[in-house]
């Protein structure tokens, strides 16, 4: 079941349809989608949605509306959460967390398992779904919500198994990392390149949820809590975004070798996890120098195995889509 039909969830269709036979042979899944969650009302066919007929119209809700028309089908407005896994990818609102919210623990309690590609939920309940899902034994995944594409969990839940994590930092946000290579690269203010990125369509009309730090924060939240089995809230990240620096601030930090980047940190000291996320100054030959545009990395600083640096992956929708298949697929792992 897909919560949410809108760029995610359209590349994750488009992957499913192109990867079908590869994923058939390497994984041994044939993966259908019985059903899409729309504004209004849900798209179920019980023996898989023709999901190449569903490419031929438009993304949106209103692109369910129009299959479901064509092919004599109703929507259904009492959902029917009907499957294995759930995939939500319903518009991120980090204050109420809905309607992800909503439909994630409606499909905890029907038996799913829940990728996730949108954050408000898990940001603003991660106890309550996360301790749900343990006593119901399923599983949830959201590598989407944590840098998609850039492999965050991944790297701390399997690569790094038995070694002792220290701490992981990262910059998590392709905005803000855009704006700063921007200020520091052609020594603009702020706000002319901020203005690059809205015309450029990297950062949204209302930045404020990546400006402010608020983006980079939940992130890591997310990152900690799976990574240190924590069950943090986000009041716990001390949180400083970028939005107060000026051209001064990184002139400064260049005539010192340095420049500005903004980073989220999570330290693990005794049994407690400190978190913050703050423009910090690194020097130019610091592998967080390395990282500019809307890249994005991230450093697990770790006892036995030492630094471990990964850095890129693809800032985009298809990104995300292809983020949350391997979450499914590692979900039968
Ligand atoms: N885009 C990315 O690259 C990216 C990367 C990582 C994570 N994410 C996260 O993934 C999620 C999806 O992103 P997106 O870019 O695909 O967003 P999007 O294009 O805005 O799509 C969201 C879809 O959800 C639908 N929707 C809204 N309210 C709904 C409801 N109550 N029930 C069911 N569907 C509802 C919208 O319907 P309408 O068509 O009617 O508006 C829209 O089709 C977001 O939470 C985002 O933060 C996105």
């Amino acid at each position: 079941v897909i919560c949410g039909y809108g760029n995610v969830a359209l590349e994750l269709c488009k992957i499913l349809i192109d990867n079908k036979n590869y994923i058939i042979e390497k994984y041994n899944l044939d993966l259908k989608v019985r059903s899409i969650v729309g504004r209004h009302g849900q798209l179920y066919e019980e023996k898989g949605i023709d999901l190449a007929a569903l490419m031929e119209l438009e993304k949106g809700s209103s692109a369910i509306e129009e299959y479901a028309k064509q092919k004599g089908l109703t929507l259904k407005t009492n959902i029917v959460f009907d499957g294995d896994v759930l995939v939500e990818a319903t518009p991120t609102d980090v204050e109420s967390g809905e309607p992800g919210l909503t439909y994630a623990l409606k499909a905890l309690d029907s038996g799913m398992n829940v990728v996730f590609a949108s954050k408000g939920a898990l940001v603003t309940n991660y106890k309550l779904i996360s301790t749900k899902a343990a006593e119901l034994n399923l599983k949830i995944n959201y590598s989407g919500a944590t840098a998609a594409a850039l492999p965050t969990l991944d790297i701390g839940e399997n690569s790094l198994s038995g070694a002792r994590i220290k701490s992981i930092k990262g910059i998590l946000n392709g905005t803000t990392n855009f704006i700063l290579t921007e200020m520091f690269a052609n020594d603009i203010c702020f706000e002319d390149a901020l203005k690059k990125a809205q015309e450029k369509g990297i950062a949204e009309k209302n930045p404020n949820l990546d400006i402010s730090g608020f983006d980079s924060g939940c992130k890591l939240l997310l990152i900690a809590n799976r990574i240190f089995n924590k069950q943090y809230d986000i009041s716990k990240v001390d949180i400083k975004g970028i939005d107060k620096l000026r051209i001064e601030d990184i002139n400064l930090a260049k005539s010192g070798g340095q420049t500005i980047k903004l980073i989220a940190e999570a330290r693990f000291h005794g049994d407690e996890v400190a978190m913050k996320v703050a423009p910090l100054p690194v020097s130019r030959t610091d592998m967080f120098a390395s990282v500019n545009g809307t890249n994005k990395c991230i450093v697990y600083d770790t006892i036995e195995m030492g630094q471990i640096f990964c850095a890129g992956g693809a800032s985009d929708p298809m990104g995300a889509g292809a983020a949350v298949l391997k979450d499914i697929i590692n979900l039968y792992k």
